[in-house]
């Protein structure tokens, strides 16, 4: 876990974008949130809502709001008590409480068509239960099965002012008057009704609203309805109700209301028979411009939906508001009422909109049954949203190379040794990943046609009620039986089941007979992290697709397995090509699984990558070749020179697509081999690959390029320049320079982010001790994360060991004032991200043992980190010895430290192993390509310091 953030810091750093792209995707909180809520006290089912019939009247500049509920009943089953969640924040007015019963409970009595007269029910006592938060009314008598009664209950209630959560209230200035305009609105998801209106606050009890608001006359009001009428609420008073329509059934934590002087656009466009709902995006008048052009965007998307589901829009109106200040994690998907941040609604692209939209349908009109349900709810949704981006953007729009950016990630997670650790966002965010790609797989395996279908069925089943993660399966699983894409043997519940069950993926090995007309296959748990001694791997087995691809007909357009493995270890084809041509199992990444194959295989597919027919596999597949390659020898399943050959089409490959693992694959294995005698060449041999793809591809963004070339670009820029690449060199210090003639360089930082590493590692002395000096001189009225990130910088990025020791002085021995506990920490982490960087820490260390033991006696956090990271991350055997040295010398001295020393030198073993075993194939193939590229290596190798 230690050292994950501290790799993490250090990807940050070097790959800020790479890092970014995923949390772009916000998707961990939105599951957090709805897993504490697994453990909800659930309500006692015996009594059910029919209808709310809610009445609000906010005070936004006095910060309460007044509120009255008509909740309609059925008893389900006989019951003398009525519990409803009620947040401690409301105030219920207990004089005002009421229970009327309308239909009698006597058998007899109720089919006699003759009208019954309301009768009261009187009320022993009400109870709060602040805790749960429950509210229990006792009735003087007990109700029979069938009964119904209205509750009638008045309170009042906080807007809140900090969050935006419940009913909250805001405000935004008004350019044009510079008056101070307050707006009140609504998030109720995931339990968040009960601080606005008395309710049965779980989504299973869903209900008819009947809602009415009361405004200000210079206000206009929102609601999941469209405005049915609007009356004074008395005669020359400045407050008005709005009254709405009745809603169809829905889950309390999809009421949603606004009450503002926004302005709107409508959406002008209607379907062709007139259907479709109308659709207006609301805005502050400031910024109502931004979002004209998000209005066709929302249409578009809304037909895609309409389509896919084939089910209209569910409600008369949708209203989309770019709320000013909205702080939610994820934007409010009110049903027909959905509340942005301004920048969401304003943003390129559609993959956010889009995905609250699917909401509307996934959520709002078919709702899981419990949030235990909701992560394949939200998979789905993400599968969904992807699906209708693409279609709708023409492929244009590729949000993070989806799924590659996602499924590369799983990769590494599960195929660690311990799975995401203990950090339960993290498997959360991987669960539900792998739950996406899930359905992708089923997309392709089944075809699109019957998957769609599925999804069709799921919803017609499923409108206006909830459902369990197990019915989407089911539903697939019919439509397949349907169409016959599906053996009667095989449902998708047991397939889905075999991969969502754990948190492990597997990875197929393909040996082919020796004439190449058949194979074997078979499957296991794919560890990429070594040592693979996870226990009872043998007892993980997958439903596996296996989707063939043959090179004497590159058909990628088929997409149905020619078989499946039903939980099989193994299994085989026969029919195959002959021996010299090759054979790709899963192309386009359509099961999430990576594959092995004999070196003859992988052989030919090298050679094939190297001709001029390459793009007979689609870049997908060639990404995925390569990715799978280097991992599985990185793993040690395969032998490195095959998985070097597989890079050799790099030099004619232009596709970001396809360069994109091999940005991590240059970090992984640089990383690993950084310190030993190969590292030099290994660097050598990526300045071939990248330099003259770089100068290629132009210094300068082109206008109009695609986000491809222009992240290709800033890719092999980052690591070229990390590599000494000298134009690149020249330009950070030029830049730098400015910073160091200004006049008063404390006040701020002109240098780009990307210039600063590069001057540090590569840069003079005065270059770095001007950086230093900024850090001891940063004055406390500015960034506190520029300091950071100059402090890490000038940590992380030197080779020179001058640097380093002289930081580790200032910080440490030298006691310093300007540098706190956390600086340390982050020195520290810093240097564990180079061979130069944690040699270094190792051997100050060893030379300044007392005066370092002296500066941490009362801080074991921080002497544990600094033998974590001077000693964890040696990889050869070199460095075994000095780490086993080292503890031999001072064996009773480490004091707490004594754990994290030993379990280093457990893993550095293992590191060494690997390293032993590696390190000779890599550097002869190395060898030998440099000696055939001899000439072109001494030119280009001109161009680096
Ligand atoms: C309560 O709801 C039921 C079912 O929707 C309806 O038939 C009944 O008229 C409602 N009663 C009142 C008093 O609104
Ligand atoms: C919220 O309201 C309270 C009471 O009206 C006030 O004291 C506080 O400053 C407000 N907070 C914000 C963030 O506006
Ligand atoms: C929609 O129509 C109204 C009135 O006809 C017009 O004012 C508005 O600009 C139109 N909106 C868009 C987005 O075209
Ligand atoms: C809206 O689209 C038009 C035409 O494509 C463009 O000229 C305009 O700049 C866009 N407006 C905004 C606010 O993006
Ligand atoms: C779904 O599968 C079809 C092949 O049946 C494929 O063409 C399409 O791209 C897939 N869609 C997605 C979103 O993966």
């Amino acid at each position: 876990m230690f050292m994950k953030i501290f790799r993490y810091i250090f990807l940050l750093l070097f790959l800020c974008r790479r890092s970014l792209e995923h949390s772009v995707l916000k998707r961990s909180i939105d599951l957090i949130a709805a897993h504490s809520l697994v453990v909800d006290s659930r309500l006692p089912r015996e009594i059910a809502p029919n209808s709310y019939t809610i009445d609000l009247h906010p005070f936004p500049e006095e910060g309460y709001f007044k509120g009255n509920v008509k909740i309609n009943l059925t008893w389900h089953e006989p019951m003398d008590k009525i519990t409803l969640h009620v947040h401690e924040d409301l105030i219920i007015d207990h004089s005002e409480l009421k229970v009327t019963q309308y239909v009698p409970d006597d058998e007899k009595l109720r089919s006699l068509s003759a009208p019954y007269e309301p009768v009261e029910i009187k009320v022993k006592r009400s109870e709060v239960i602040p805790k749960q938060p429950l509210y229990i009314i006792h009735l003087e008598k007990q109700l029979k099965t069938g009964t119904q009664c209205v509750v009638d209950m008045t309170y009042s209630g906080k807007l809140y002012n900090d969050t935006s959560e419940g009913l909250f209230r805001s405000h935004y200035i008004n350019t044009l008057t510079g008056e101070k305009q307050w707006f009140v609105a609504s998030q109720l998801r995931p339990n968040l009704a009960r601080k606005v209106f008395p309710c049965f606050d779980e989504p299973a009890f869903k209900a008819n609203f009947v809602v009415s608001i009361v405004r200000c006359n210079t206000m206009k009001s929102l609601s999941n309805m469209p405005l049915s009428k609007s009356e004074e609420l008395r005669p020359n008073s400045k407050w008005v109700r709005d009254y709405f329509e009745e809603s169809p059934p829905m889950s309390t934590f999809t009421f949603g209301v606004l009450v503002s002087d926004f302005v709107s656009v409508s959406v002008n466009k209607t379907n062709e028979d007139n259907s479709g709902p109308k659709i207006n995006i609301w805005a502050t008048p400031d910024f109502i411009n931004a979002v004209q052009n998000t209005t066709e965007k929302i249409y578009t998307s809304v037909r895609a939906l309409e389509k896919l589901w084939d089910f209209k829009f569910p409600l008369p109106k949708l209203d989309c508001v770019a709320l000013p200040n909205y702080q939610g994690t994820r934007p409010a998907d009110n049903w027909g009422l959905i509340f942005f941040k301004e920048s969401e609604l304003s943003g390129k692209g559609s993959w956010l909109i889009t995905h609250e939209l699917v909401y509307q349908w996934l959520g709002a009109l078919a709702t899981p049954f419990w949030w235990s349900d909701a992560h394949i709810n939200n998979a789905l949704a993400r599968y969904v949203t992807s699906y209708i981006t693409l279609q709708v953007s023409d492929g244009k729009e590729t949000f993070h190379n989806w799924p590659m950016t996602m499924l590369y990630s799983i990769y590494y997670e599960f195929s660690k040794r311990y799975p995401h650790g203990k950090v339960m966002a993290i498997k959360q965010d991987s669960s539900s990943t792998k739950t996406e790609l899930l359905f992708r797989m089923l997309n392709y395996t089944l075809g699109e046609k019957t998957f769609n279908s599925g999804l069709q069925r799921f919803m017609a089943d499923r409108q206006y009620r909830t459902f369990f993660g197990d019915d989407v399966w089911s539903s697939i699983t019919e439509q397949a039986r349907i169409d016959g894409t599906l053996d009667e043997s095989i449902t998708a519940n047991e397939i889905a089941g075999s991969w969502i069950s754990k948190d492990r993926l597997p990875v197929l090995n393909v040996i082919r007979s020796s004439d190449g007309t058949t194979a074997t296959i078979t499957q296991r748990v794919y560890l990429r992290e070594r040592p693979h001694d996870v226990p009872e791997q043998e007892k993980f087995l997958w439903w596996i697709p296996i989707v063939l691809i043959t090179q004497d007909k590159l058909n990628f357009s088929n997409s149905f397995p020619v078989k499946w493995m039903k939980r099989e270890r193994e299994v085989s084809l026969s029919d195959l090509p002959k021996k010299d041509t090759f054979i790709i199992v899963n192309p386009e990444e359509i099961g999430p699984f990576p594959v092995n194959y004999d070196a003859t295989n992988w052989n030919l597919l090298a050679q094939f990558l190297q001709s001029d027919n390459r793009n007979k596999i689609p870049v997908n597949t060639r990404a995925k070749l390569l990715h799978d390659a280097w991992n599985l020898a990185y793993a040690g399943d395969l032998s490195f020179s095959t998985a070097l050959d597989m890079t050799l089409f790099l030099k004619y490959e232009r596709e970001y697509l396809a360069w994109d693992p091999v940005f991590t694959m240059i970090d992984h294995i640089g990383r690993h081999i950084d310190g030993s005698g190969v590292h030099k060449k290994f660097l050598m041999y990526v300045r071939m690959l990248l330099t003259p793809l770089y100068e290629e591809l132009g210094i300068e963004a082109q206008e109009g390029e695609s986000e491809g070339k222009a992240n290709l670009r800033s890719s092999s820029k980052v690591f070229l320049c990390q590599a000494g690449y000298k134009p690149c060199i020249e330009e950070a210090q030029h830049a730098f320079d400015k910073w160091m003639k200004a006049e008063n360089p404390d006040e701020g930082n002109p240098v780009a982010n990307q210039y600063i590493c590069p001057v540090f590692k590569w840069g003079s002395k005065e270059e770095w001790e001007f950086g230093l000096e900024r850090v001891i001189n940063f004055p406390p009225g500015r960034k506190p994360s520029e300091r950071t990130y100059l402090l890490k910088t000038l940590a992380g990025c030197p080779i020179d060991s001058w640097k380093i020791e002289k930081i580790l002085n200032i910080t440490i021995l030298e006691q310093n004032g300007n540098f706190t506990d956390n600086d340390i920490y982050l020195v520290f982490s810093m240097l564990t991200g180079s061979s130069s960087g944690y040699t270094t820490l190792f051997n100050y260390l060893t030379k300044n043992w007392n005066g370092l033991k002296k500066a941490f006696e009362n801080k074991p956090q921080l002497w544990n980190s600094l033998i974590t990271s001077s000693t964890s991350v040696f990889k050869t055997q070199e460095g075994l010895d000095m780490v086993t040295k080292l503890y031999k010398n001072k064996q009773h001295d480490f004091g707490t430290a004594d754990f994290v020393i030993t379990k280093a030198i457990k893993n550095i073993k293992e590191e060494a192993k690997w390293s032993n075993d590696n390190l000779p194939v890599i550097e002869n193939w190395l060898q030998k390509y440099l000696n055939l590229e001899k000439n072109v290596t001494a030119s280009e190798e001109n161009k680096f310091l």
